[in-house]
């Protein structure tokens, strides 16, 4: 539609009619009338005219349902203004695709994008029209049970990457997409989901701030703000953060968005001290839709009328969502990309679940290769066991639209069709029934049926006998999709402790074991990985996990993976990650001194450190040169040197492998970090091959916000650091000159 037939439209809108607009509420409630329940925090009854007044859904998706709330809203819109149909389409649709954490271990922006565009595709066919993706929090706590969402990990230079690869992908998909969660959400104190957050502007503008700017660069068309506070105020109605910051600063025209019943939480903040107060604080701060809960329905006519708001802001938001709607096409076509025949053909083809399988293979990181027993030979005759052997619960949480599972390819049902000689026994569950009867409770869910009749003992014994006729053990272990995503934060990031008594069992028999580690987060494994021989971090690998998996472990495909997420000895090292500051008394990893930056009972350093991950292939690096060893400071020149290394890899296995090139600011007029990835190559490498793999470091490389919020470049000196992960790296040095040479 014109711009000005929109414009005109808007006119003739009342102000109930408008205010609807900025209203979003859960899909299911919509059409059963039925009062509309938040989280336990708040209930949300609408008025019937309320209903029908809403300018979006939540997590409705089904093209038969959505064209028939579509047309029900549109028989009852009196300017038949179309509905907005939003979702979670995190990590896939119905070909749900490795969690976004493990996404990004794949370094593989490309494969990212591809995977994006198809989830994009499936849900558009379904109806969906805007995504709540890409999440953009960098975390470096995995205590926190959102970290399974960051695809970015704890490097800001590869959330930006991944952001805005997935903005574009969604965009030529035809799907709009939302940036979230504004701002630091993954800083949580103590990795407790919703806690407090606390750190400085400059912090936030060097670390959290990048990926969204990233986004917002790439077009993004929504930002969804955080549960949390920033300075002590809630994000989703901060004045600097949402005006002078995003709006003004970064010039972010697209739609904000609160997150679920975030608004009227700021009372439960202790910042408003009721629904009007949060509403004004809402719409002064250029909210645009609140997401299940009725501040703006219940208050903004009263704030209006009475002139404490300006009904120009009203017009603003209304017109920021009219627009996208329009840029959608909906008001010629309300049902945008559903599409019936395509839903039908197009979902879970062979095709997607091709490029499923393809890209969990290429996430996995392979941790541990004692002996190199890793690929396995078809011929060897193995014992399946574990929790995870034959479960298909392995698309990870937020795999909303595909929670029954169906069509995900378990382990075992791999290994059938791989015609293997193997045995298999489950050897225990994966949580004891009473805690993951515990977790249902809390999330209103009914306790699950008692487990069949075989005690523990009697499955681990079970697990023995198979375990005693085989050559080598494969043990799919992991903590419950449950214990992980939102509101799942974890005081103890252990494996769960009957399964860890498993593996101990399991060790007694002096067979060789393949730990497959199913996990939503980094956990904490030093009493782990003494009792197994290779240890697989699979994540949760989404619908073609089983298959991936027996990929990798028979060597079709040579593990690439490299950790975003650094592993930590324990929780109490959390939280961890590698860009830290190296403080006045750097602890030195091999001669312990008590008065040094770290903890008395581990080693100082992470169990395993970010961009960590083995291949089955062997890369050796040397003759690491830079083209010169001074950069000029004139910006003008926009100076740069060329950053060579040769890689070699001396195996007769191909693969690929990631090099990773980081830099050192040493002295500078704030402390910078020990290191900062500022590039990385995958490349593929056939048996015996050597390639020289060059990088080019500018200025730009070397930037950072200073104690003014300037982003400045300093003369000084620097270090570049290449290498395979963040700790195993060649390194030189560098200078730049305020004398323009
Ligand atoms: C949830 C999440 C957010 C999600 C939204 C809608 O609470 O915080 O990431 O997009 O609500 O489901």
């Amino acid at each position: 539609m014109k711009e000005t037939k929109l414009a005109e439209l808007m006119q003739q809108m009342t102000t109930e009619e408008k205010i609807g607009q900025l209203t979003q509420i859960k899909g299911d409630a919509f059409f059963s009338h039925q009062p509309n329940t938040g989280p336990k925090t708040h209930d949300l009854v609408l008025t019937e005219s309320q209903l029908w007044q809403v300018g979006s859904l939540l997590n409705v998706a089904g093209y038969q349902k959505v064209k028939q709330m579509q047309d029900a809203y549109l028989a009852h819109s009196r300017l038949s203004i179309p509905l907005l149909f939003m979702g979670d389409v995190i990590h896939g649709y119905q070909t749900v695709f490795p969690i976004p954490l493990l996404q990004g271990c794949s370094w593989n922006p490309e494969l990212v994008a591809k995977c994006a565009y198809i989830s994009a595709l499936e849900s558009g066919y379904a109806g969906i029209q805007v995504n709540f993706s890409p999440m953009v929090d960098l975390v470096r706590d995995s205590r926190w049970g959102r970290v399974l969402e960051a695809t970015g990990g704890e490097d800001p230079y590869l959330a930006s990457l991944y952001g805005a690869s997935m903005v574009e992908a969604y965009h030529q998909a035809g799907m709009a997409c939302c940036a979230k969660h504004f701002i630091a959400y993954g800083a949580v104190e103590s990795g407790m989901d919703y806690q407090f957050v606390d750190i400085s502007r400059r912090e936030l503008f060097s670390y959290y701030l990048p990926p969204f700017q990233s986004c917002i660069q790439a077009g993004v068309d929504l930002v969804m703000t955080a549960f949390t506070t920033f300075e002590g105020i809630p994000c989703t109605v901060h004045p600097w953060l949402l005006n002078a910051l995003l709006r003004q600063k970064l010039d972010f025209q697209g739609i904000l968005i609160s997150d679920y019943s975030s608004l009227v939480e700021t009372i439960a903040h202790g910042y408003s001290s009721s629904s009007k107060e949060a509403a004004f604080y809402g719409i002064s701060s250029t909210l645009d839709i609140e997401m299940m809960s009725d501040c703006y329905l219940s208050s903004l006519s009263f704030l209006f009328d009475s002139g404490f708001v300006n009904k120009k802001l009203l017009d603003e938001s209304v017109w920021r969502i009219l627009s996208l709607k329009n840029r959608l096409g909906l008001f010629e076509n309300p049902y945008g990309l559903a599409n019936e025949e395509k839903e039908k053909h197009f979902i879970l083809s062979a095709e997607n679940l091709k490029t499923a399988r393809l890209f969990s293979s290429e996430s996995f990181v392979l941790l541990e290769n004692k002996h190199h027993l890793l690929p396995l030979t078809s011929q060897s005759k193995i014992a399946l066991i574990g929790p995870y052997a034959d479960n298909q619960g392995i698309s990870g949480a937020w795999s909303i639209y595909n929670e029954k599972n169906q069509n995900t390819v378990t382990i075992k049902q791999a290994f059938l069709e791989r015609n293997l000689d193997f045995l298999y026994a489950k050897g225990s569950s994966v949580l004891p029934e009473e805690e993951i009867n515990f977790i249902l409770s809390m999330e209103g869910n009914s306790p699950i049926s008692p487990s069949p009749s075989s005690t523990l003992q009697e499955m681990q014994q079970e697990a023995i006998e198979v375990a005693n006729q085989s050559d080598v053990i494969v043990l799919a272990l992991g903590e419950h999709y449950k214990q992980s995503g939102e509101g799942a934060s974890r005081s103890m990031i252990d494996l769960p402790s009957i399964q860890l008594d498993l593996l101990r069992l399991l060790s007694s028999l002096g067979k060789p074991i393949v730990v497959l580690l199913f996990s939503g987060r980094p956990l904490a494994l030093k009493e782990v990985v003494p009792y197994l021989d290779a240890l697989l971090w699979v994540g949760f690998p989404g619908t073609e996990g089983g298959h991936a998996i027996g990929d990798v472990l028979f060597g079709d495909v040579n593990p690439s993976g490299r950790l975003t997420m650094s592993f930590p000895q324990t929780t109490g090292q959390n939280p961890l990650y590698y860009n830290h500051y190296s403080t006045g008394r750097p602890a030195d990893q091999h001669s312990p001194y008590r008065y040094t930056a770290r903890f008395q009972d581990i080693p100082p350093k992470p169990f395993y450190p970010f961009g960590y991950g083995l291949s089955y292939a062997e890369f050796e690096y040397k003759a690491l040169t830079l083209s010169k060893t001074t950069l000029s400071l004139d910006l003008e020149k926009n100076d740069s040197l060329t950053v060579s290394i040769t890689v070699k890899n001396s195996s007769s296995i191909a693969g690929k492998e990631t090099i990773q090139l980081y830099i050192q600011d040493c002295f500078a007029s704030v402390v910078r970090p020990v290191k900062e990835l500022k590039h990385f190559q995958k490349v593929y490498f056939a048996p015996d091959e050597e390639k020289k793999i060059s990088f080019t470091v500018t200025l730009s490389d070397l930037m950072f916000w200073n104690q003014d919020l300037a982003y400045i470049v300093e003369p000084g000196e620097f270090k570049v650091f290449v290498g395979r992960n963040s700790e195993d790296t060649l390194e030189a040095k560098f200078v730049v000159s305020p004398m323009s040479n």
